[in-house]
């Protein structure tokens, strides 16, 4: 069997309980296995060089002790390499990326952790999970401020997860895959404002804003049992419900409110903002017969890019190539 060379980690749906889950509530996040970023690795002599493809930024070329620890690649390399134990490491890793940036389908998390198993793979080497997640976390701080962690566990152990803050996060066992239309709204927002601007209404409105982490946690705790049941109906009124208390906490936007509406009016069960709002995608929960025009319905409202996925399917194995 051939060495893999190829790393990689998908991108990140949450399906409930965004910014309730910062303050305890229960959220369900679910990996987007067709959507990934990927590590190359190539063994050479060179000092370990991290090209990024997408991004229009130089090589960067790790030193130890030398980097610029607010740069998430240099960061993401320290940590890795610290975690291996590796004082001097040589060979090239290329980066790309298919998940759109800022747009709350978790980026940063895939990036970092395709990036921590590229450079765990030049020393033939594997993190486990537990301690990856923790790794890309500390990457995550720099993107968010104070994150639940949500991202970093759903991106690592791909898999849906039912996941509460500082608690042991369970894995839900899907059903039926669910068939999603991501639509982007162009306007990419940092999660770090949106997080502090719940905060701040937090601090101003204690008990209003207290409820509304109720309710959603409530609706996360019964969007499980949809999904182990495979009550897609029921889950999609539950998104809705989710929309609008995340529209009572302001973040969400007219762009995002627009969207979803076009996703149901287009036939979906149900639709939301997913991530930290202000701007970046909805996720629009449909079913083989009404794909086509969910998807129609969503780029006539103005769609930046619409990407029709399914999540809750196994786990992708990383390409295993020349
Ligand atoms: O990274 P995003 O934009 O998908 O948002 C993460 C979800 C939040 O609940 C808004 C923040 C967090 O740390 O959980």
């Amino acid at each position: 069997m051939s060495m893999s060379t190829v790393a990689s980690a998908p991108g990140k749906a949450i399906l409930c309980g965004e910014h309730a889950v910062v303050y305890g509530a229960p959220a369900i996040a679910l990996p987007l296995s067709g959507i990934r970023a990927y590590a190359k690795i190539r063994k050479c002599d060179h000092p370990l060089t991290i090209i990024a493809e997408d991004l229009p930024r130089p090589p960067l070329v790790y030193r130890a002790g030398e980097m610029d620890m607010s740069d998430p690649l240099a960061l993401t390399a320290e940590l890795a390499i610290d975690y291996l134990g590796a004082g001097s490491i040589s060979g090239e890793i290329r980066l790309k990326s298919d998940i759109p940036i800022a747009s709350g389908l978790g980026s940063g998390a895939a990036i970092s952790t395709a990036l921590c198993r590229a450079i765990a793979l030049l020393r033939a080497s594997e993190i486990p999970a537990g301690d990856l997640s923790k790794l890309v976390y500390e990457v995550e701080k720099l993107h968010h401020g104070s994150p639940s962690g949500i991202d970093n566990t759903v991106v690592v152990c791909e898999a849906p997860v039912f996941f509460i803050k500082d608690q042991r996060m369970e894995l839900i066992n899907i059903a039926e895959p669910l068939q999603l239309v991501l639509a982007d709204t162009g306007i990419a927002a940092l999660t770090r404002d949106a997080v502090a601007a719940v905060r701040r209404r937090r601090q101003s409105a204690p008990a209003a804003t207290a409820a509304i982490f109720a309710e959603i946690g409530a609706i996360s705790k019964e969007a499980k049992d949809c999904l182990e049941q495979g009550a897609t109906k029921r889950l999609g009124a539950l998104m809705i419900a989710n929309h609008r208390l995340l529209q009572a906490l302001d973040v969400s936007s007219p762009e995002l409110d627009r969207l979803v509406e076009a996703g149901l009016h287009g036939g979906a069960y149900g639709a939301k903002l997913s991530g930290g709002g202000r701007g970046g995608n909805i996720i629009a929960l449909a079913d083989a017969h009404s794909v086509d025009a969910v998807r129609e319905k969503l780029l006539e409202a103005g769609a930046k890019r619409v990407m029709v996925t399914i999540a809750g399917e196994g786990r992708r194995d990383d390409d295993d190539s020349d």
